[in-house]
């Protein structure tokens, strides 16, 4: 008895299938491992800084994913990884208001401690465990299901680091990049012509399927009217966007729905958040926005 993704069922005498027990566990470090390496190329101090309340530091998402296997799976089973568990409790819970008090989102950037090293080590420490639990084949039905509902948290999380990383970079006077690419030109050139794909109105089917892993809020697959629409092959690159700034876009409210347009008025926006026009003042060339 199988599903996609590494959620488990059970087989007919009531064992786990020991092969999807397998490929959750290797789901499970690769998750882990994937987290680590998009950090892979921070510096310590990018770690543990918080440039707005809607951004966490990264060393807080890396421990945070692991708190969750920690508290939920560790925890019950008397071994929780640390020592100062109540206090990474407190710090690392985010808003599971059933797990207790937690420290405020708005605050996370206050924290220099535990450090960015003990962080590391703590997370080790959970990857390691849980590992064990899997080659020890005790895990239940209910803890691997815990488990994959880690695996999906954790991931959720990837995207929100970099998206924090990218605004933590980019919110620099001078910003960094993340990734050095070689060939930036690809962003600016002509692209092939824009086609579209068309869509008849129609009956379509929404929601998680029942037999792959979902949140609730993913649940129940449902049937709804959609109206026919036309939908562009592609994405615009970067020289098309900058088309359409030099042709006044942020200036003509009849490019704008009613909302975007009060937003950018309101904001004085003019450029997309991470945008910096770049002018060449003798030898230098030096980044305005
Ligand atoms: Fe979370």
């Amino acid at each position: 008895m199988t599903k996609k993704n590494g959620v488990t069922e059970q087989n007919f005498n009531g064992q786990i299938d020991q092969e999807i027990d397998r490929s959750l566990q290797q789901v499970f470090a690769d998750v882990r491992q994937q987290t680590e390496q998009i950090c892979a190329n921070l510096l310590t101090e990018d770690f543990v800084v918080q440039p707005a309340s809607f951004v966490s530091p990264p060393k807080w998402h890396l421990a945070h994913t692991s708190w969750f296997f920690d508290c939920f799976i560790l925890e019950p089973l008397n071994i929780a990884q640390t020592k100062k568990s109540s206090q990474y409790h407190y710090l690392f819970n985010s808003y599971y208001k059933s797990q207790g008090a937690h420290w405020l989102q708005t605050n996370r950037g206050q924290l220099s401690r535990p450090s960015v090293k003990e962080i590391m080590s703590y997370r080790q420490g959970i990857t390691e465990a849980v590992i064990e639990l899997f080659e020890s084949n005790s895990l239940s039905l209910k803890q691997l299901e815990v488990i994959a509902t880690g695996i999906q948290h954790e991931q959720q999380h990837q995207e929100l680091l970099l998206m924090d990383i990218k605004f933590i970079l980019g919110n620099h006077p001078w910003p960094d990049a993340y990734q050095q690419i070689a060939d930036t030109d690809k962003f600016l050139l002509p692209a092939r012509a824009l086609g579209w794909l068309e869509s008849t109105e129609n009956i379509s089917l929404f929601g998680a399927r029942i037999d792959d892993f979902s949140f609730d809020n993913e649940r129940p697959r449902h049937r709804r009217w959609i109206s026919g629409f036309q939908l562009s092959d592609r994405l615009i690159n970067n020289g098309e966007y900058l088309d359409f700034m030099t042709d006044g876009g942020y200036r003509r409210p009849e490019l704008w729905l009613s909302d975007g347009w009060d937003w950018i008025q309101e904001k004085q926006i003019t450029h997309p958040l991470y945008w910096r026009k770049k002018i060449k003042i003798g030898m230098n060339t030096i980044s305005v926005v």
